[in-house]
């Protein structure tokens, strides 16, 4: 999964299993399982990721996804928002430590506080808020074209029913759950997409409003279809 990276993915990984729990950013429950439920929950996704794109993490915490996808994904600029110093804190100094200054910001504040100042093509999140919530919070950093990648659980589909009426009041063009890394982890990571704008130039894998896909067995979130999409894709 890291290849390459691996070096740098293990620095990661100590760092949280070291500094992170001693200063309160991982719980010490948390370290035996750091690979499996946070390191490979959130790189399996770093494949649905366009190329070349601006990336928001909001609510990064210790990282997640934000950190990870930068590892594997060396034409990614991210940006981590984060409210908490000591989290903050933590964030700059991995940013250094796995030599990323250059690729990731790391910038202290609530995700309201970009709002008419930034705009993103992907903003993400993890474990943050209920979608309706989220989407309040990111829909305005999205910018036309782009879209949400929220890292939901198995509520992720209940989550957008419930979230109808922010959908609409975010102008969302389309929805999609998608599930990534089912041929590494049990369970896969589910993602909630929210697109933004009519025109995207980033070359998102298809889906449209309300179409909830499979990952194909490479689990990398493509569409299962038998055509892979195509037909779908001709009649736009
Ligand atoms: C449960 S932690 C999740 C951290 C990380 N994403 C992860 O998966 O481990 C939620 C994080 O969201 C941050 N947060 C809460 N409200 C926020 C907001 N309005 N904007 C940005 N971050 C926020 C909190 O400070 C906290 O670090």
């Amino acid at each position: 999964m890291f290849h390459d990276r691996l070096p740098q993915a293990e620095r990661y990984a100590h760092l949280l299993a070291t500094t992170g729990t001693v200063r309160g950013l991982i719980g010490p429950r948390e370290v035996p399982r750091l690979w499996t439920r946070h390191l490979l929950n959130c790189a399996v996704v770093a494949v649905g990721v366009p190329q070349a794109t601006t990336v928001c993490d909001v609510g990064s915490g210790a990282g997640l996804p934000g950190l990870v996808w930068a590892l594997l994904r060396p034409d990614l600029q991210v940006t981590l928002v984060e409210p908490l110093l000591r989290r903050t804190a933590f964030l700059e100094e991995a940013v250094a430590e796995l030599e990323l200054t250059d690729r990731v910001r790391v910038v202290r504040g609530r995700a309201e506080g970009l709002h008419r100042v930034e705009q993103f093509d992907v903003v993400t999140s993890r474990a943050v808020a209920p979608l309706g919530r989220l989407l309040d919070w990111s829909m305005p950093l999205v910018r036309p074209g782009g879209a949400l990648l929220a890292l939901k659980g198995s509520s992720a589909a209940d989550e957008l029913t419930a979230a109808t009426e922010e959908l609409a009041r975010h102008g969302a063009t389309g929805t999609s759950v998608l599930t990534f890394g089912a041929d590494v982890l049990d369970p896969p990571t589910t993602v909630v997409r929210v697109e933004a704008g009519a025109s995207s130039r980033l070359g998102w894998t298809p889906g449209g409003p309300t179409t909830s896909r499979r990952p194909d067995r490479r689990g990398t979130g493509r569409s299962s279809e038998p055509d892979g999409g195509r037909r779908r894709r001709r009649q736009r």
